[in-house]
């Protein structure tokens, strides 16, 4: 499953000192990520540890205060691939007076897909959602969980060589957790790159590598194994304990 390559072009992203300031606030601050290719990385911290924003800035959606960030060995700044981008907003970014199905087509048409690629697109992403039924319902008639599972699907239309998915399954019920967490796998294991974000510790453990994030930086990294041997507790919750209260580890 991980790709160990070290050389630059096996890293979906690479961030050096990676810092945005709201004003006095450094949202994220000095940050130094490296993923590779293939993997799936799962960011977790605090609400307002910065999660959202380093997304945000890696997306190309905010512009770092200070340093740098490659995405597919590209400057962020630099336009011209964003097709082989995929962003899930952790706010649905859904045209409510629209239907899923409508939300699906706009979406592809804005990549550029051609009419039949869209259609086949269209099919399996509402199967994954579990939607099909659905996919003539206006977004504002749909509940949150199903709003949250047509705005995956929408952020999925153009197989996206990364994907940025913040977290994607809040309010996602189990069964369909599950599913969602099998295709991720499966998009991981034909090559795509996943950094996701989520409060849910049971799921952070399908990441390769589990980076914990407070106050803008990395305060441990490794996989799900590793920060259990290195806090010397049993769960993913007390090995972040530890971390944030600097509990003698
Ligand atoms: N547009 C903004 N203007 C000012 N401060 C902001 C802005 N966006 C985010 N922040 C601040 O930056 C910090 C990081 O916010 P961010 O949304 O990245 O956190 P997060 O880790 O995604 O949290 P959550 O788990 O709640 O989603 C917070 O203190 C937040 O208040
Ligand atoms: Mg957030």
């Amino acid at each position: 499953m991980n790709v160990n390559d070290t050389g630059a072009q096996s890293r979906a992203v690479e961030t050096t000192d990676l810092t945005k300031k709201y004003g006095t606030l450094k949202a994220v601050d000095g940050l130094n990520l490296s993923i590779n290719n293939s993997t799936i990385y799962g960011f977790l911290g605090p609400n307002g540890a910065g999660k959202t924003t380093t997304i945000k800035l890696l997306c190309g959606l905010l512009k770092p205060t200070s340093g740098q960030a490659r995405v597919l060995n590209r400057d962020i700044s630099s336009n011209g691939f964003e097709e082989l981008i995929g962003y899930m907003p952790q706010e649905t970014a859904l045209y409510v007076n629209l239907t899923i199905g409508q939300n699906l087509q706009l979406y592809g048409e804005l990549y550029d897909l051609d009419r039949d690629e869209i259609a086949k697109r269209k099919e399996e992403l509402l199967e994954l959602i579990d939607l099909v039924d659905w996919k003539d319902t206006r977004v504002e008639e749909l509940s949150g969980g199903m709003k949250h599972r047509a705005s995956l699907a929408c952020s999925l239309i153009q197989e996206p060589k990364v994907l940025f998915l913040d977290e994607p399954t809040v309010g996602v019920d189990p069964d369909l957790r599950a599913s969602f967490w099998d295709y991720f796998l499966g998009l991981m294991d034909q090559g795509t790159t996943l950094l996701i974000t989520t409060h849910y510790m049971d799921e952070a453990r399908n990441c390769d590598t589990i980076g914990m994030l407070d106050k803008g930086d990395l305060i441990a990294e490794g996989s799900y194994a590793d920060h259990l041997e290195e806090t010397g507790t049993d769960s993913l919750e007390d090995a972040f304990l530890k971390y944030t209260k600097g509990e003698d580890t």
